[in-house]
């Protein structure tokens, strides 16, 4: 399904039919025998990447099975023969990515391939390495349904843990029945970003992807910048530094992602820090995650994000889809290869 014609609003307006999509997609995928894993290690970058935090968040307090995103040419001394290697890559070309593959088969451990093609599709069939194929033609940002649903389904596939798919069909009921209330949300929230610098603060262990999630996307959609970070920890370092340098006074917006699994704790910190740090913050704004599982918690502000991110970018009077520096590195990338 190629992206092209459609606008970033639309693609993040049809997550919950891409999710379902990628789900159907990812239960005819061959992905070989269930084994009993040790750790799962996704190598990604940008858009492919978040997938991995967004699993890693939703088995925090779920599943025993230790998931981490790797944002490196180089593979981690842990990396071990017991492990689960997922290599993504939306477009299959990324030199991060295809460089800790390639590491990955060396060292001999178990691989997986998420892509819609490229040098990784090629590899991964060079090597016979089970692949799943998602389909092309979209920004990798706003792929994240295949992205993140394969990921997740395939894990479950392979036996790392319980079948999601009843969480899925009600995370993607949610956002279906939801989205055009999150879209007036997004709006209003947005029109209070124009010109600020937002804060975007997850309370819980569940809704860190989230707010890394809402930082690339304001990046990349709206171009501009964006701040992310997370509860408590930020009680003890950045609290100090809020409101500095003195061009930023004020300007900032503190964005607190709540859900049920916050600590009540840390809610109170939460209130303890808008008090303490009053003077260093224009506003502050507070969300909660809707829905009855841990995954519908989490995407629906997801989705908030995603629709916050484009409105924005339309205030901003600025086009969200292309990435122009991102384009524009990359081929500096690939010529100073082909120089060597
Ligand atoms: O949003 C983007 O375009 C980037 O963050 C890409 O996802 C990133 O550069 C990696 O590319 P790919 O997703 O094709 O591996």
């Amino acid at each position: 399904m190629a992206g092209n014609s459609r606008t970033m609003l639309e693609l993040a307006l049809g997550l919950p039919e891409q999710m379902a999509e990628a789900a159907a997609l990812c239960r005819c995928a061959e992905l070989g025998e269930p084994v009993n894993y040790g750790p799962v290690l996704v190598a990604g970058m940008g858009g492919s990447a978040i997938g991995a935090d967004l699993v890693r968040g939703l088995f925090w307090d779920e599943v025993p099975v230790a998931v981490s995103a790797l944002r490196d040419y180089r593979v981690p001394a842990s990396l071990g023969k017991d492990g689960l290697f997922v290599a993504v890559s939306y477009s299959g070309n990324t030199e991060e990515t295809l460089s800790a593959f390639s590491l990955a088969l060396k060292r001999g451990c178990r691989t997986l391939c998420i892509t819609s093609g490229g040098a990784l599709a090629g590899l991964a069939a060079r090597h016979g390495v089970p692949t799943i194929l998602i389909p092309g033609g979209l920004p990798p940002r706003a792929a994240l349904g295949y992205l993140f649903v394969t990921l997740l389904v395939a894990l479950g596939r392979l036996g790392l843990c319980r079948s999601y798919s009843r969480d899925l069909s009600e995370a993607v009921g949610l956002a279906a029945s939801r989205r055009d209330e999150w879209q007036r949300e997004a709006r209003r929230l947005a029109s209070k970003l124009v010109d600020r610098l937002p804060l975007v603060y997850s309370t819980s262990r569940l809704l860190d992807p989230v707010a890394e999630r809402w930082r690339c996307q304001i990046n990349e959609n709206a171009k501009t910048m964006c701040h992310s970070s997370f509860f408590p920890e930020h009680n003890h370092n950045e609290i100090v530094g809020m409101g500095e340098p003195c061009f930023m006074t004020r300007k900032g917006v503190p964005i607190g992602l709540f859900d049920k699994s916050t600590h009540p704790r840390t809610a109170l910190r939460w209130r303890h820090v808008l008090a303490v740090t009053r003077g260093g913050y224009e506003r502050a704004v507070e969300l909660r995650s809707e829905g009855r599982s841990g995954l519908a918690r989490m995407l629906s502000l997801v989705m908030l994000g995603d629709l916050v991110s484009c409105e924005l970018a339309r205030l901003r009077g600025v086009d969200p889809m292309p990435v122009a520096r991102i384009d524009e590195l990359k081929r500096r990338m690939a010529q100073s290869r082909r120089q060597k």
